[in-house]
């Protein structure tokens, strides 16, 4: 067989090391193996590269990915996916491992539902919001990531009394806060999936600095939007922000607006440092390189027995393969027990 392989949406470290183990499974197993650049955006543009056993060596504790990657939505360009079948056809590709998020995937959801394209599915983001799958590579060097940056937030705070917010990614999701905020002992984790007010934490922090405690740290997720008593709320990041092919809108920016609000609300001086794709780049954790490894071996051993329209899934501490739409179906969220884990050391 020939098999393409893309990686989509935002990078995030673990990628190279699935690409790895699918080349080494697939050259095991006698097949050949071809880059497919940048995306979707590969396949509408036919945009492809070798792929032998030289280019994937040394890749495992490698960042990023060598492919390249892109928000290119076939569905939303003009002629996309008819492109995609031709280019497919024409490049004598027999199937096609994508490596992506909710739209990456949704996308090859979709092909394989409408066209029978040959496709197997491997989740990747940061945020791991995949409903499918208990964990998606890249979220626990985000996480190792966040939790070293509170921990030396914790220091400085302390040193200066000083409110510290730290603002993570995670999109629509607040994983990455809750894990990293329970992790570096957070005094106040701010999520979407559980919008406290802006008055209540500014309480939170003014109940600990009365007993006795001179200094907090804060994490807000990228997605949080400011939610104040009076039912208002605010979605910082949305103001004139573009969005993408997929219709996200770019977030960013309310650690800022909630910090104005602490230090203005409580009088304590307040900091506020934004993550960013600090969380996103380097080399995966020794977890990530794991999981993103059994994720390749899986999804090659799916495209090696020829059955398409899966994607490769952690339950538990075992891999499986489910549908690709059961994959994408929905979001999945920060359930209450796990944000009761963290708010037990709230004061
Ligand atoms: O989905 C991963 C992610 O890092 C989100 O947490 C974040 O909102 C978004 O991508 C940032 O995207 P970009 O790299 O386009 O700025």
């Amino acid at each position: 067989m020939r098999i393409g392989i893309l990686t989509g949406g935002g990078d995030c470290p673990g990628l190279n090391a699935v690409i790895r183990a699918v080349g080494k499974r697939s050259f095991d197993n006698g097949h050949e193996m071809v880059a497919v650049r940048e995306g979707w955006r590969g396949l509408v543009d036919g945009i492809f590269a070798p792929l032998g056993r030289r280019e994937i060596s040394g890749l495992l504790p490698r960042g990023g990915t060598i492919l390249g990657t892109s928000r290119t939505n076939p569905f939303k360009v003009d002629g996309g996916v008819d492109a995609v079948l031709a280019r497919f056809a024409s490049e004598r590709l027999d199937a096609l491992v994508a490596v992506g998020g909710e739209d990456t995937l949704g996308v090859a959801a979709r092909l394989h539902r409408e066209h029978d394209f040959p496709v197997v599915g491997v989740p990747k983001t940061i945020d791991n919001d995949l409903s499918g799958t208990d964990y998606t590579f890249g979220f626990d060097t985000a996480v190792t990531i966040a939790t070293e940056a509170i921990d030396r937030l914790h220091t400085t705070a302390e040193s200066h009394n000083r409110v510290m917010v730290v603002e993570v990614m995670g999109r629509h999701t607040g994983w990455i806060a809750v894990m990293s905020g329970i992790a570096g002992g957070a005094d106040a984790i701010l999520i979407p999936e559980h919008p406290i007010t802006v008055e209540d934490a500014c309480a939170q922090l003014m109940k600990r600095h009365a007993g006795g405690k001179d200094f907090s740290i804060v994490v807000v997720s990228e997605g949080y939007e400011l939610t104040y008593a009076s039912g208002d709320t605010k979605l910082v990041a949305g103001e004139a922000r573009a969005t993408d092919q997929f219709g996200h809108v770019v977030l960013g920016g309310v650690g800022d607006a909630l910090a104005r609000e602490i230090e203005h609300r409580t009088g304590f001086e307040t900091r506020v440092t934004v993550l960013g794709h600090v969380q996103r780049g380097g080399t995966p954790t020794p977890r990530d390189r794991v999981l993103a490894t059994r994720y390749g071996l899986k999804a090659a051993d799916l495209v090696h027995e020829g059955t398409f329209g899966r994607m490769v899934a952690l339950h538990g501490d075992s891999i499986v393969d489910i549908s690709l739409e059961e994959g994408t179906a929905e979001l999945k969220t920060v359930p209450d027990e796990w944000y009761d884990v963290a708010r037990a050391f709230f004061w």
